[in-house]
């Protein structure tokens, strides 16, 4: 690097500056001022620099959102003024009444209402000083909460600086997007474990994690509603503190209305009654609240709730219908799931005719039969759920429902994997429908991105037997190919074309590709950049993968049990066989160390040897794992090995930390 550490640090907070106004534009705006690629380089960089001089480290960085720390518990935080809760409502009576009191409490009608979307997440509070993130803290009993400071970090729409800087505190509330929601309860029905309810209960769930790694993953956002003393800002109403906070960098919801009369309210709550289903997340009512902050402290607050605001809840969208079938589904890990056929009912904006069951568990608890009149909604306004089963209008003839005994795919035996699991899979390691998943993720865009191998045509050479295991698929043969129907002499060429074109792929896309549990392409790309090299990711420890930013113990226990599997081993050795490449290419950042042999050894303060090798091999040097008489130096760390004897023995010359962070700055 020819940068002095004067010019280092200006670059660490310009690039971090730069990084804070995207985010801002990104998640506040929602309006990008850069492209996708442009802001990972941006962001790279400053991550590369912070690494290298973990001297200019701040908790505020804007890198902070992805790394993450695994808490050892929860510390428990008094809030500086009680978090209420509000009066609740659902129907217009109430309303009027709740308004007839408000005016007799003001004597006088001349004031206006601020009405917002009720978001069903889960509440927080946040303190800022002088413009900088440093505190956040869950409800709890309302008097105190949790610290939940390094999970908010992490959600990516929050400011951690704010644009003007002020001492203040805000609440508002963490939600999960629908769409993420239903993205992890696929993975975790794919994986065997138990779903979220709702996108409420999966953030909630989130923010009561240790692992903080779980937070960045999850796709969190909040929005800002409420601020503590807003007159010592000179906000006089709440339409302007709204404005403020957008100001200040949060995210508000921006469907609000000013309504100067209770039947504005009322219209209000009918639209977005009728319209909830059209947003991205969850809402549950609409909040009224009155928008002068003077009235407000005239109005005062009860022991659990403010007289000037009340919720104005939606009724919950429901509807019956009948279990006309029951079918299973066999997933790439062999999970069994059943599913409902519905007869057809129109909820929530889309006509559901199917409903997952999840597992049998589920089934026996709700007591769900065939033939039955069961109630449906939708968790998250698009998962369609049965709620429970409509005992009273059975007539007798409805079946229970039992597991299968056989795999409905490949009648082979099925069973719980672990004692704990609440799933059901099919035993047998060929099953078809296994095999067929895990080729279709194998050959997907994300991973191998096979053009020309999709669902149709792995159906068909699986049911044919040219594919009996993933490597097959680098044996298939042309002759066989052009004897199947429906396959032409140009088409199977094409194929084989892309399938050798696929061998060639960087180590990340083949992670992808294989399916690891909870390995996503994001993770994918972080074991390929830090280990390089298939062999050495198969002989990581847990130790090793949970260095790695956003995998904790969870995960690194998931990707090393997978690893250890021997029908995986197997499978992986073929595909080297075979010529799939198994390494990650290496970008050339110069050839300075070209020519040099170093042997690492040790622990390092501010690396982890990884990081190391990758720094030696970017900038042209090799990196081997034992002292011979070909190494030029061995970096030796703390608790060296039996490496630093050789090297004494050798005379081979040996580089400390301190000594390699001076020599890497200088040349
Ligand atoms: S105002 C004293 N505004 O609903 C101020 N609350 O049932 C109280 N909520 O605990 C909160 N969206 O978790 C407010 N726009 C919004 C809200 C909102 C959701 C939640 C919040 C509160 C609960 C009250």
């Amino acid at each position: 690097m020819d940068l002095s550490l004067d010019n280092v640090k200006t670059e660490i907070a310009r690039l971090r500056e730069e990084i804070e106004r995207h985010n801002y534009a990104y998640h506040v705006l929602a309006s990008p001022t850069i492209s996708d690629k442009d802001y990972d380089e941006l962001f790279r960089r400053l991550l590369a620099l912070e690494r290298q001089y973990p001297q200019y480290d701040d908790p505020n960085s804007p890198t902070r959102k992805v790394g993450a720390p695994v808490l050892e518990g929860f510390r428990t935080v008094p809030h500086s003024t009680p978090m209420l809760s509000l009066d609740n409502t659902y129907n217009e009576t109430d309303i009027r009444e709740f308004h007839g009191r408000v005016v007799r409490l003001l004597g006088q009608s001349a004031f206006t209402y601020l009405c917002e979307l009720k978001i069903d997440g889960v509440s927080f509070a946040a303190r800022f000083e002088d413009g900088l993130f440093v505190l956040g803290i869950t409800r709890g009993n309302g008097v105190e909460g949790e610290d939940i400071t390094e999970h908010i970090r992490r959600i990516p729409s929050f400011p951690i600086r704010l644009r003007h800087p002020e001492t203040l505190e805000v609440r508002g509330e963490i939600f999960m997007p629908k769409s993420a929601f239903a993205q992890i309860n696929a993975q975790r029905e794919e994986e065997g474990l138990a779903l979220f309810a709702n996108p409420r209960n999966a953030a909630g769930g989130t923010v009561r994690q240790l692992d903080t790694a779980v937070v960045a993953k999850r796709r969190l956002d909040a929005f800002i509603y409420h601020l503590l003393d807003p007159e010592r800002y000179g906000l006089k109403t709440q339409a302007q503190a709204l404005d403020y906070f957008r100001e200040l960098g949060f995210k508000t919801e921006p469907h609000r209305a000013l309504c100067a009369s209770v039947e504005d309210v009322i219209a209000y709550w009918r639209r977005w009654t009728a319209q909830r289903h059209s947003l991205p997340f969850d809402i549950d009512g609409a909040v009224i609240k009155v928008n002068e902050f003077g009235l407000r402290d005239t109005l005062g607050t009860t022991t659990h709730s403010p007289r000037w605001s009340i919720a104005f809840k939606f009724p919950a969208e429901q509807k019956e219908a009948r279990v006309l079938s029951v079918e299973y589904s066999v997933g790439r890990t062999g999970v069994i799931t059943p599913v409902a056929n519905l007869s057809p009912v129109a909820l929530a904006g889309t006509t559901v005719r199917r409903a997952s069951l999840h597992n049998f568990e589920y089934v026996r608890e709700k007591d769900i039969r065939l033939g039955d009149i069961v109630v449906v909604e939708k968790a998250g306004d698009i998962i369609p759920q049965i709620v429970r089963s409509v005992a009273e209008k059975r007539v007798g003839d409805e079946t229970t429902l039992k597991p299968p005994e056989r795999c409905p795919v490949c009648q082979g035996p099925v069973g719980k994997e672990r004692e704990e699991d609440v799933a059901i899979r099919c035993l047998n390691p060929y099953c078809s429908a296994k095999l067929k998943r895990s080729i279709e993720i194998f050959t997907s865009r994300a991973g191998m991105d096979i053009e020309g191998l999709g669902e149709r045509w792995i159906h068909e050479l699986v049911e044919n037997g040219l594919l009996k295991a993933l490597p097959d698929i680098y044996r298939l043969d042309r002759e066989r190919l052009i004897a199947l129907p429906r396959m032409g002499e140009k088409s199977v060429r094409r194929l084989l074309d892309e399938i050798e074109r696929s061998k060639g792929n960087p180590l990340h896309r083949l992670l992808t590709g294989l399916g690891i549990p909870s390995v996503g392409v994001k993770t994918a790309k972080e074991l390929a950049a830090s280990f390089k090299d298939l062999g050495r990711l198969r002989a990581a420890t847990a130790e090793e993968l949970c260095r790695l930013e956003g995998i904790g113990e969870e995960m690194a226990g998931a990707i090393r049990g997978y690893f250890q599997n021997p029908a995986v081993q197997r499978i992986l050795d073929e595909l080297a066989e075979v010529g799939v490449n198994t390494k990650e290419p290496i970008e050339q950042a110069s050839d300075r160390f070209k020519g040099l042999t170093f042997v690492i050894t040790g622990t390092f303060e501010n690396y982890t040897r990884d990081e190391l090798r990758n720094l030696i091999e970017k900038n042209g040097g090799t990196v081997s794992e034992s002292v011979s008489k070909k190494t030029s130096y061995l970096l030796m760390g703390e608790n060296p090995g039996s490496k630093a004897q050789k090297a004494a023995l050798l005379n081979t010359p040996i580089m400390s930390e301190a000594q390699w962070q001076e020599w890497f700055k200088r040349t």
